[in-house]
């Protein structure tokens, strides 16, 4: 079955509205994962603009599942990383301006910023994945330095319509059958939703999905675990 690491940003993102306590992104992470949520998903975001400094350590040891931390380049936010133990980490570009992660990590004109941390992940006994479009020219450069995950970047997927969209579907199996081909395992995430995850959970050698916010959005109307429960069965759907 292929696995569900719930992103817990947007939950923070809520909390930070008011720079309080409610909603508890802890408590709802620990609602997902009584709800069978595989992980745990955060972007520490260099603005810190939802998930904080402390909401990594607490989710690090209070989820039973496991921590994915997300976290670009940048040299604080990978020492943060290096620091949190967390079992997961994805590497994510990150522009200031942006109102979430536009686009891929460039592989090849990032290879010596992300040579040198692979090694000090692996130290610490963290799994790591490059997020990176479904493009040949990445996945390779991906294989090349050895990392043992890529997150296919479902972005484009899920912004696109009708025939535009097949294409997009096409470009991920194709993405995905190439990783697979290179030695890569794979992942996928963004923009995921109800409505057009369980084509992405079919594709072969699809091994976990990371998504947030459509879920937290519908736990707003039918709760944490309701909503989480029912991204499980849709990523199960064979048709
Ligand atoms: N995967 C990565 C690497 C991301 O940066 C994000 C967004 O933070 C997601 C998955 C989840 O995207 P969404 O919130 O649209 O489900």
């Amino acid at each position: 079955m292929v696995r569900l690491h719930v992103n817990v940003d947007h939950v923070a993102t809520l909390r930070q509205a008011r720079l309080g306590h409610d909603p508890d992104p802890i408590q709802w992470a620990l609602a997902a994962e009584r709800a069978g949520a595989h992980g745990i998903t955060v972007h520490l975001r260099k603005d810190r603009r939802h998930i904080q400094d402390r909401d990594v350590g607490e989710l690090r040891t209070r989820c039973g599942t496991l921590l994915n931390l997300e976290c670009s380049l940048d040299s604080e936010m990978v020492a943060l990383a290096l620091k949190s133990n967390a079992q997961a980490i994805c590497l994510v570009p990150e522009r200031r301006e942006e109102v979430t992660t536009e686009g891929g990590l460039d592989v090849a004109l990032e290879r010596e910023r992300i040579a040198r941390v692979l090694p000090e992940f692996a130290a610490r006994g963290a799994v790591v994945s490059l997020f990176i479009d479904p493009e040949p020219r990445q996945l390779e450069a991906a294989a090349r330095l050895g990392a043992p995950f890529v997150e296919l970047h479902t972005g484009s997927y899920a912004n696109a319509a009708g025939a535009g969209r097949e294409r997009e579907l096409l470009r991920l199996v194709a993405g995905a059958a190439h990783a697979k081909r290179l030695g890569l395992r794979v992942n996928a995430g963004h923009g995921l939703n109800l409505e057009n995850t369980a084509a992405v959970a079919r594709i072969t050698g699809m091994e976990e999905l990371n998504i947030g916010y459509s879920i937290v959005a519908r736990s707003l109307f039918i709760g944490v675990e309701a909503a989480v429960r029912e991204m499980l069965q849709c990523m199960e759907q064979r048709t």
